[in-house]
């Protein structure tokens, strides 16, 4: 294939582009195959049930692979990638699509149980097949549930506090499980770092206390949508206000010993955190990035105390394991270049032709030491959104993922929509967020100042403004934009190893008869913008992980079926099973195909 110049594709990009279509299957360009990895309710271990629909048991879930898979991470164990442990969240249940004739009203006990047992995490060993390329599980001491039972150890300024006691934890530092696991990082010390995000919407009674600290975290109402807090009393804030706090933390899983306890790092901050990607600065302190997900939330960055220690051995990765403890957490703020009066919130670009600018990391808290008037370092780390308001940093438009570029060290921030922006009442447009009703999003580049991510200033543009080419408020880094897919709403970005940039879409359909998809682009060069989907995932599902490998790609296809007055009484998809199955969240894995040998995915 030929770029738009009349040179070639990008190495890494050679591909076909997937037409966007509304299939109930995933669909990959021509010359691709594709397997589906793992599924809901897949045992995981000897003797775990096989997966049966109408007869599903909370002991079986425990068990088997779970629900809603999102991040996604590979961990190679071998040279080849032949072999290696498949890292995957499980951000929330969808009841409606688990149980057939589901009365939403009164779960009953077993149906909640269930629901506990199928958020987390799972961590799974998985072999490449030499002789069709397919990846499957296979059971291994490695293979390892994480739900809502799994203990918790908590680290950081807020470990131990009165903010995080309650009457199952009088220590305030050990919490059982954790919940809607969106997106994620490995870190170079080899552990997976995992955002909580919507931990607001689990927890009932929120009116009784009025607390504005609550409403600020969107833990408002009464009844909660699940029901969980008639089966166990730490759901319901009128009888156990703390538990509420122990969750919108980063968490780190040591994938590599089973044995191991994950830990909550109240260093990073609570909200609703998207992700973590980690960073190693030259003099070895290390930076991690993460997107608080919701409309006109922050972009903050953590810049650890102590040294990363390069080696595989135990005593570094022990070591690495505590440094997330102690240091700097820092929250963005941006300035545009352009007259404000040029940014009127239609998207058309400001008279210098760029929506861009600088910023500034604005220090919340180091250590027990306290940044923002009026606040401990305690409160700053579990009331993180108050403090970031306080100290004026920049609304933007549902930051998600984050991923700094492996060689440019340029960081790619996914800003995912934010149909709000411009209401009555709302803040209006911005550089960084210059449309008002953004239904499709931009990605934005943020240059640390001289490529130091300890540095507290930085520079910023936008690379990508989202939605129809053919709109004229889209923008695709300059390449032409009769060349380059649709997309709307991105998520989850990746880099590849030829550092082109790959963006995942959770849109709910802004693009009419769109399906969701995974998109490659290149960040640099002739072809920087050049924008093509790579797949798309089924009917009502979103694109989540994914991994961009030399051999193969890994998407999460997240929530398949979810679509307005669906049901397992009226499923909406029927993938991957087929026929009148119902749809099961799944993990799927693509590679190239290669004159019938186990070629690598070609994009290498
Ligand atoms: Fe769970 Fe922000 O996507
Ligand atoms: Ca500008
Ligand atoms: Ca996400
Ligand atoms: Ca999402």
């Amino acid at each position: 294939p030929v770029g738009a110049a009349g040179h070639p594709a990008p190495r890494g990009l050679d591909f076909t582009p997937v037409a966007p279509n509304a299939e109930d299957r995933v669909v990959v360009p021509d010359g691709y195959r594709q397997s589906v990895v793992i599924r809901w309710g897949d045992p995981l271990f000897p003797g775990a049930p096989e997966f049966d629909f109408d007869h599903q048991t909370a002991a079986a879930q425990a068990r088997q692979f779970g629900f809603n898979n999102d991040f996604a991470a590979l961990l190679p164990l071998d040279q080849r990638e032949l072999t290696g442990l498949l890292v995957v969240n499980h951000e929330y249940t969808t009841e409606q699509l688990m149980f057939r004739g589901y009365d939403a009203a009164n779960p009953t006990r077993e149906q909640v149980e269930i629901a506990w047992a199928a958020h987390g995490l799972t961590v799974v060993r998985v072999e490449r097949s030499p002789r069709d390329g397919a990846l499957r599980p296979v059971f291994s001491r490695h293979n390892r549930r994480i739900t809502l039972a799994t203990p918790f150890e908590v680290r950081g300024p807020a470990a131990g506090g009165d903010l995080l006691k309650t009457s199952a934890d009088p220590t305030g530092t050990r919490v059982l499980g954790t919940m809607n696991n969106c997106a994620g990082g490995v870190t170079p010390w080899g552990t997976i770092l995992s955002g909580e995000e919507n931990f607001n919407q689990y927890f009932a009674n929120a009116e009784a206390l009025a607390d504005p600290r609550l409403s600020r975290y969107g833990v408002t109402g009464s009844a909660t949508t699940r029901k969980w807090e008639r089966f166990d009393p730490r759901f319901d804030l009128a009888q156990e206000p703390n538990e509420v706090n122990r969750f919108g933390w980063v968490v780190e899983l040591d994938p590599h010993d089973p044995t191991s306890t994950p830990v909550k790092h109240t260093a990073l901050g609570r909200f609703k955190h998207e992700c973590a990607n980690v960073r190693v600065a030259a003099d070895g302190r290390v930076v991690a990035y993460s997107g608080d997900d919701e409309r006109f939330e922050y972009v903050y960055k953590f810049v650890s105390a102590k040294r990363f220690r390069p080696g595989d051995s135990k005593a570094a990765r022990r070591h690495n394991m505590t440094l997330l403890d102690d240091g700097t957490l820092y929250v963005a703020r941006f300035s545009g270049d352009s007259p404000p009066e040029e940014i009127d919130g239609s998207g058309a670009l400001p008279s210098d032709g760029r929506f861009d600018g600088t910023g500034e990391w604005i220090p919340l808290v180091s250590g027990n030491r306290s940044f923002v008037d009026g606040m401990t370092a305690e409160e700053v780390c579990v009331f993180t959104r108050i403090a970031a308001d306080r100290v004026r940093a920049t609304r933007m438009d549902r930051p998600e993922d984050l991923q700094t570029h492996p060689r440019t060290g340029v960081l790619y921030c996914a800003l995912s929509n934010n149909t709000e922006r411009g209401k009555p009442g709302k803040e209006g447009a911005t550089e960084p967020n210059p449309r008002i009703d953004n239904r499709h999003g931009q990605v934005l580049e943020l240059t640390e100042r001289r490529d130091d991510p300890l540095s507290t200033t930085f520079a910023w543009n936008l690379f990508l403004v989202c939605g129809d080419p053919a709109a004229p408020d889209t923008y695709f880094g300059g390449f032409p934009k009769d060349r380059v897919s649709p997309i709307s709403s991105p998520d989850n970005v990746a880099f590849d190893p030829h550092g082109n940039l790959w963006i995942a879409t959770d849109s709910g359909g802004a693009l009419a008869g769109h399906n969701d998809g995974l998109f490659g682009v290149p960040v640099e060069g002739r072809s920087r913008g050049h924008l093509k989907q790579f797949l798309t995932v089924p009917r009502g599902a979103e694109t989540c992980g994914p991994v961009v490998g030399r051999q193969v790609v890994l998407v999460c296809v997240q929530h398949p079926g979810e679509v307005d007055g669906a049901s397992a009484d009226n499923p909406a998809s029927h993938w991957p099973d087929g026929g009148d199955s119902q749809p099961r969240p799944s993990v799927v894995a693509v590679w190239r195909e290669e004159r019938g040998r186990l070629g690598d995915i070609g994009l290498g």
